[in-house]
Formats: C-alpha cells, sequence, structure tokens
C-alpha cells in the first residue's frame, strides 16, 4: 500500500493540506489509486509539542514513506533574528534528510487569470515554464557562521556546489525538457563566482548527450529582467538553490499569484510535494487562502509519484474548470469575479472533477 505522510504545519499549510487531501480521496475510486496516510509535525507546530521543528517521529514518518505531502512552515510567533530553532529548520531538514536534490516548480500562465497579473497580458500569454531548482546545496547548506572580528561582529554563509551535486540537477532539467519544448536555459552568476564557473562547465558536458535540446545560459540578473519582459521565451530553467529560490517567487507572478504555485521535490527516496507559497499568518484560519497551489501540487504527485497521468490531467482539468465558472480567492479576485473562500473553492474542484 502507498504510504502517504502527510505534514500540515503552519498557518494556512493545514487548510490548505486538508483540502488538497478531499481532492486526492475524490479521485481514488475513478482512476484506482490506493494509498493511507499518516500525519506528523513539522515547522513551528512542531516547535510547539516538541522543541524541535523536524522530530524523531517525523523523521521515521517522512523516511519509510512513499512521498510526502506538506502546507507550509513559519509564522511570526517563531520569528526573529535571535531565536536559535525556527520552523524554517524543518523544511530544510527533510530536504537533506531525503536528498530531495530537484525542485519542479511549474508556472502556467492561466488564460483566466491573465487580468489578474501585474503584467501586460500580450507579455504573459502563453507563458509554460518550469524552474528546476538545486535544492540540497549552495548557500543554504554551506559552512556558516556568526563570530566576533576585531571588536565587531561578522557573519558569513558559503555557496559550495561538487561536479556530481551539479551534474545530477542539470541530468533532471534536460530529462524534462526532452519532454516539453526541447529548451533549456541555464542561469548562474558566471562572470562571478566560482560556483557558477563549474556550474555552467558541467551544463555544457552534460548537454552533449542531448543533442536535440537547444541549450543558453544567463546571469542570474539578466534572468530577472528577461522574466518580465518576454517571459514566453523559456521553457526549462535550472539553477542553484538560492537563485532558484528568488526567480521562482518572481516567475509565480507570471502565473497571477503565489497561491497557484505547485512543487514537487524529487531525489532518491519518497518525493514531497507542497504549495511553494508559505504559511501566511496574517490569513491563517480565515477561510481567505487559496488553495489551488496545495490541490495542483497533489496533480504533480499524482503524476509523478502514483504514475497517473490521467488522475492529474483530471485535477488540472477541474482547476481550470472554478476558474472559467469565475472562482477566485481573495489572491485572485478581481471586480466581476465571485469571491471564494478556502473551503468553497475545493468544493468547486470537487464538483467540476470529470
Ligand atoms: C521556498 C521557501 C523556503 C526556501 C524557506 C521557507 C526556507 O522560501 O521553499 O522557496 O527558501 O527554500
Ligand atoms: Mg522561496
Amino acid at each position: 500500500m502507498f504510504k502517504l505522510a502527510v505534514l500540515p504545519g503552519d498557518g494556512i499549510g493545514q487548510e490548505v493540506t486538508e483540502q488538497a487531501l478531499k481532492v486526492l480521496a475524490a479521485v481514488k475510486e475513478k482512476y484506482g489509486i490506493e494509498y493511507e496516510t499518516a500525519s506528523g509535525l513539522i515547522g513551528g507546530s512542531a516547535i510547539d509539542a516538541t522543541g524541535d521543528p523536524l522530530p524523531l517521529e517525523t523523521r521515521e514518518l517522512v523516511a519509510q514513506s512513499d512521498a510526502v505531502f506538506l502546507g507550509a512552515v513559519g509564522g511570526p510567533k517563531w520569528d526573529g533574528p535571535e531565536k536559535k530553532v525556527r520552523p524554517e529548520q524543518g523544511l530544510l531538514g527533510i530536504r537533506k534528510l531525503l536528498r530531495l536534490y530537484a525542485n519542479l516548480r511549474p508556472v502556467k500562465c492561466w488564460p483566466q487569470l491573465l487580468d489578474q497579473s501585474p503584467f501586460k497580458n500580450e507579455k504573459i500569454a502563453g507563458v509554460d515554464l518550469i524552474i528546476v531548482r538545486e535544492l540540497t546545496g549552495g548557500a543554504y547548506f554551506g559552512a556558516r557562521g556568526t563570530e566576533v572580528v576585531e571588536g565587531e561582529a561578522r557573519a558569513f554563509d558559503t555557496i559550495e556546489y561538487s561536479a556530481s551535486e551539479i551534474r545530477r540537477i542539470v541530468q533532471v532539467a534536460f530529462a524534462l525538457a526532452g519532454e516539453r519544448r526541447k529548451k533549456v536555459t541555464s542561469v548562474d552568476k558566471a562572470n562571478v563566482l566560482d560556483t557558477s564557473r563549474l556550474w555552467r562547465k558541467i551544463v555544457i558536458e552534460e548537454a552533449v548527450a542531448y543533442p536535440e535540446i537547444a541549450l543558453n545560459h544567463l546571469y542570474v540578473d539578466n534572468c530577472a529582467m528577461q522574466l518580465c519582459i518576454n517571459p514566453a521565451q523559456f521553457d526549462v530553467l535550472v539553477t542553484e538553490n538560492m537563485f532558484g529560490d528568488i526567480l521562482s517567487d518572481q516567475a509565480s507572478v507570471l502565473g497571477a499569484s503565489l497561491g497557484m504555485l505547485p512543487s514537487a521535490s524529487i531525489g532518491e527516496g519518497p518525493a514531497l510535494y507542497e504549495p511553494a507559497h508559505g504559511s501566511a499568518p496574517d490569513i491563517a484560519g480565515q477561510d481567505k487562502a487559496n488553495p489551488l497551489a496545495a490541490i495542483l501540487s497533489v496533480a504533480m504527485m499524482l503524476r509523478i509519484s502514483f504514475r497517473n497521468a490521467a488522475a492529474a490531467t483530471a485535477v488540472e482539468q477541474a482547476v481550470a474548470a472554478v476558474l472559467e465558472q469565475g472562482l477566485r480567492t481573495a489572491d485572485i479576485w478581481r471586480e466581476g469575479n465571485i469571491l471564494v473562500g478556502t473551503a468553497a473553492m475545493t468544493e468547486a474542484v470537487l464538483q467540476a472533477l470529470p
């Protein structure tokens, strides 16, 4: 039996996880999917209960699972530069524990949401890109410290990458491009950083095995600009951890809202699925959160971990259908739309399932 570990986390993570699981349950019979769920604590709620953002029970639970669904972590209650234990450590810890080195963040411009985007319609029409972000290396996991040097506080973080860490993520990007529009854009800062020069060298080496894929390289600053002026040029973007973090938030705006952006993190073991948005403590518990990023993350799980493309497509079609009906949560609402809450949006998705 397929074991799904469910880690709702904090804030709206709890609400959107609950809604997303309803959608998974709804496709179960029709598409012959079998699974059992077990829940665990992560992030701030885990700190409150155990003092640890990734408690041992959660580590054991996810290590024995076939896939993990995660809501979101964090909130003001646990924030502050002086805090030694932080919710985000749970997220980083699980990425490292499960060796989730490839983070996939597809961004597509939903035709129904063109007007909600701050970009001009003609700029974003047809945007369909995916950011392949390296997730277990770089500045997030390099040597760091805070010290006092000559009476002054000083801090450092280190970006480190080995050739093999770069090679495996680059291979994911090329393989993915082969199933898509056959274009890879590698993003680096090779005019400044040694890690980026190694990155570019490995990308060029790997490209030889994929003659059918068109490859280009962009510096990250230029890429940020290109994402604004001509985002439709991109198919697969591959980049290191922190560049990918920043560019994926930026790119989410092309798809109208971070509330629409799903993600999958893949490694050698169980994959992890989570909406790319955070815990949004300001709207938590008010039935205001957009559940669609979480629901679309379920679609990614159906496609990748359950290997059930038909069920995944059904969920995506249902999301398109509710947008077509004019239903909108507050983050994507515009005059003339129908404003709905988290639960009502999910209910509409369930009704729209083909
Ligand atoms: C993300 C988030 C995380 C990250 C934070 C919460 C640690 O921003 O998944 O993009 O920086 O990776
Ligand atoms: Mg981020």
